[in-house]
């Protein structure tokens, strides 16, 4: 759910998007919302640890912590544009033989799929109707902790929302963003066995990190 989210998602983070969003990734480093994941994270101290990259992108996640935290990632994306990016980076970073990429709806192979030490899922939420889907198998595959960044849920937000996802109909395009209901969304990671113990904003982006207590 949604059945063509691979077709979806492709359409719309193509090659162009990927490459630059290499191309800033490169310039100015990990985007100031995927900061906020690599710095919590990392704060959770682990050595060694292995990761899960949902929705990764181009990969600045893991890209960052193979250098020092993780000594392996999966990387699972709906966007096969965005994973041929980041396997090439991976390649240039020289840590491409320590990150599994998969190109599918994570919902949909989840079950086939190893835990992973850290799940994260950077601005993933908002592109995926089911949160409760998506999120609860982020939870299942998580072993200690789930970082993830989402919109904040504010008024202006849900309306720039709306206004986005009207003239996206109007393209006929199928793709819709969506501001999640943050309250629900812990309920959930809660009734995973998930707690909250940190939560950073930006003006658009809120970061929270969740581990097992
Ligand atoms: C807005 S992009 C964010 C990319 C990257 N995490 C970043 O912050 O730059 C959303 C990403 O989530 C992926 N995605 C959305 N829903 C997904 C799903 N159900 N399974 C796997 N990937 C998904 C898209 O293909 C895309 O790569």
């Amino acid at each position: 759910m949604p059945r063509n989210c691979c077709e979806m998602e492709d359409n719309t983070f193509g090659e162009d998007e990927a490459k630059a969003n290499l191309k800033d990734y490169r310039k100015r480093g990990p985007a100031k919302q995927t900061k906020l994941i690599l710095e919590a994270v990392r704060s959770l101290g682990l050595q060694d640890a292995s990761l899960l990259d949902v929705g990764g992108g181009i990969g600045a996640i893991h890209h960052e912590l193979l250098k020092d935290m993780a000594s392996e990632a999966m990387h699972v994306d709906a966007s096969s544009a965005y994973l041929k990016i980041a396997n090439e980076e991976a390649q240039r970073q020289g840590h491409s033989e320590r990150v599994k990429f998969i190109h599918a709806d994570f919902t949909d192979v989840a079950d086939e799929l190893p835990q992973a030490d850290v799940v994260t899922l950077d601005r993933v939420v908002c592109c995926y109707p089911d949160f409760r889907s998506l999120l609860k198998a982020a939870a299942s595959k998580s072993r200690k902790a789930i970082a993830l960044t989402y919109p904040r849920e504010t008024w202006w937000l849900k309306m720039g929302i709306a206004v986005a996802n009207f003239f996206q109909k109007l393209r006929k395009d199928p793709f819709r963003g969506f501001v999640h209901p943050v309250v629900e969304m812990e309920a959930l990671l809660n009734g995973e066995g998930l707690r909250r113990v940190s939560t950073r904003r930006l003006f658009v982006w809120e970061m929270s990190l969740y581990r097992r207590p």
